[in-house]
């Protein structure tokens, strides 16, 4: 895997894959800090998502500013932290990466992915919303410093694996 050592993992893929959860895992297995990507839009992308406008690429970019701010004042800080972002596009993770930001791809096949949507919100999710999302997703490339990890296991075994991989150390 391309780059140095891991300091900020961004859990990136696509809706329902299980982002928000292996972050949880990994933060609490570590002891790192833990953020939520989404909770960080500017409030003029947070009104467009109630009136459920979709965002365009425009709306984004103040919203991956602020994710990034997150990222820099950790990696300034040296505090290692975790943060999800489905960062589909290179150029969303192109202003997320720095020395020190692994991505972790969440990689699933579209049965597990639609099957956790679906326990997720007690009933089914339209597939047209995974299509598009896959639809859109450009996987990390080997000049990434990322790692993929399968998403059809337990959160304790992917995270289990991610810190293995990257060799990362829980805070003292
Ligand atoms: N490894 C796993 N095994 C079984 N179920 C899982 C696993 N990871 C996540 N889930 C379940 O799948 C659903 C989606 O997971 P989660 O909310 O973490 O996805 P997400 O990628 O953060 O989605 P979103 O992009 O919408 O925020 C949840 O109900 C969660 O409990
Ligand atoms: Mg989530």
């Amino acid at each position: 895997m391309p780059g140095a050592e891991a300091r900020v993992l961004v859990v990136m893929g696509v809706s329902g894959s299980g982002k928000s959860t292996l972050a949880a895992t990994l933060a609490d297995q570590l002891g790192w800090d833990l953020a939520e990507g989404d909770d960080m839009h500017p409030a003029a992308n947070v009104e467009k998502m109630h009136a459920g406008t979709p965002l365009t690429d425009d709306d984004r970019w103040p919203w991956l500013d602020l994710v990034a701010a997150w990222i820099r004042e950790h990696l300034d800080t040296g505090t290692p932290g975790v943060v999800t972002c489905s960062a589909l596009k290179r150029s969303y993770r192109d202003v997320l990466r720095a020395p020190g930001v692994v991505f972790v791809h969440v990689a699933g096949d579209t049965g597990t992915i639609e099957q956790r949507m679906t326990a997720r919100s007690g009933h089914f999710m339209p597939t047209s919303l995974l299509a598009s999302q896959l639809a859109t997703l450009e996987p990390p490339q080997p000049d990434e410093a990322h790692l993929t990890v399968a998403a059809d296991r337990s959160p304790d075994e992917e995270a289990a694996e991610v810190v293995v991989r990257l060799g990362l150390q829980p805070v003292s």
